[in-house]
């Protein structure tokens, strides 16, 4: 099996049906069939790339073929966004009167798939304290049909489990799906745990660029057959532009992945020193409650970190004002460092109830981008220098 680097580099050569050295893009909303017998087949054949483009097109297939071997599964497909991915995999598995259990921490937009969006179609949810595995065991029912995991979760940091997770969920025929976007398959392959499906937000690190939204599914062909039979249906398809420079953005994931780790980890020791801070969540700190588990499952722990703040809301909200570097943006994953008060932004996607229950209201979360550690790390401890010095006007900001 080639190493990573090689993988971005070279693992679409076999659909790439073209001499030219970049992959040309296929800008096109349909293709042409011969004659009747390749029409038909078109019509039919799961994943195909040259029938028409809400079913398959070649760019899609070149990123599929990518993140199959990154994550070392049977097959990829690629969507729209992240949460087409998660909506059309769950339409497709699931049916009213079935269980699906997910996480306390979770993207609070699997939150409100989890929360809402499934409960209005008649499917039961249970979301449970992913730092305990038993919590998985117990929430288990014999209408369960998807466990639905994020490590590490957003924006907490927790770690879940996912060998035991596969284990018992394979024991009950219950399918498992690891949204993969903080690791990324640089630092960790939740298949080779035993997880059925792996799931990006490809917006993040795969595309690394923050200038695409796309979602990327990986696992089995034939689960995989049954998510594009219903991705036809809800249209989830990813343009061919957007895959192309997803393409071109995952040839370096390699290459960036380190520094965010390298960046991630500096900031999170930097700030676990500094007054103003009550708490860092990152997995990569020796005093992250899940070290252990972190270490045993991924060989790097990413450039996002949780900094909780002693003075609550209004501290956290004035560090973002202060810092030079990173700007106020929703998005993580991409060269530049972005920070978001989680708090601020998803009140109006969650009730306050689960709001309050999500994410502590102090709490930034801190995308490490690729630049240099020391101007990161300095300019997060001059940030928080400020809040402590000056708490009642760095508010205002
Ligand atoms: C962990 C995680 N999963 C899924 C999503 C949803 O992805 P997208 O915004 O590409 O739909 C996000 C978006 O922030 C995320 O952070």
């Amino acid at each position: 099996m080639p190493g990573k680097s090689t993988i971005t580099v070279h693992a679409d050569r076999e659909v790439h049906p073209s001499r030219a050295v970049a992959p040309p893009i296929y800008q096109t909303a349909a293709f042409s069939a011969e004659d009747a017998e390749t029409f038909a087949q078109g019509t039919v054949a799961p994943r195909g790339k040259d029938f028409y483009t809400r079913f398959g097109n070649p760019n899609l297939a070149q990123v599929s073929a990518v993140v199959a071997e990154l994550e070392n599964t049977e097959a990829a497909m690629v969507t729209a966004s992240g949460m087409a991915a998660l909506t059309t995999a769950v339409l497709a598995l699931v049916s009213a009167g079935d269980h699906v259990i997910g996480q306390r921490s979770t993207y609070g937009g699997t939150a409100s798939v989890l929360l809402n969006l499934l409960p209005r179609l008649g499917v039961s949810t249970t979301l449970v304290d992913q730092t305990d595995p038993e919590a998985f065991a117990r929430a288990l029912t014999p209408q369960t049909r998807l466990i639905l995991v994020e490590t590490p979760s957003n924006p907490l940091l927790q770690i879940t489990d996912l060998r035991a997770v596969a284990e018992l969920a394979r024991a009950h025929d219950v399918l498992t799906m690891a949204d993969n976007t903080f690791a990324t398959p640089l630092n960790q392959q939740p298949a080779d745990f035993g997880i059925d499906l792996v799931w990006h937000s490809a917006t993040k690190y795969l595309n690394g660029h923050s200038d695409v939204s796309a979602g990327v599914l990986a696992g089995p062909a034939e689960i995989l057959d049954r998510i594009w039979d219903v991705g036809l249906l809800t249209g989830a398809t990813l343009g061919p532009i957007d895959a192309w420079l997803l393409l071109r953005g995952m040839r370096t994931l390699p290459l960036r992945v380190p520094r965010h780790n390298a960046n991630g980890q500096a900031l999170a020791e930097a700030l676990n020193e500094h007054p103003a801070v009550a708490k860092v969540h990152y997995p990569g700190l020796a005093t992250h409650p899940q070290h252990k588990l972190a270490a045993d499952q991924m060989t790097g722990f990413g450039g996002v970190l949780g900094i909780e703040f002693a003075g609550g809301f209004e501290m956290a909200d004035a560090f973002l004002g202060r810092l030079r570097y990173p700007r106020r943006s929703a998005s993580l994953g991409g060269v530049e460092s972005l920070a978001v008060h989680p708090a601020s932004m998803w009140r109006g996607m969650l009730s306050e109830e689960q709001l309050a229950e999500s994410v502590p209201l102090g709490l930034v979360r801190l995308a490490a981008g690729t630049e240099d550690t020391a101007d990161l790390v300095a300019d997060a401890l001059e940030a928080a220098d400020a809040v402590l010095a000056e708490p009642a006007t760095a508010a205002t900001t």
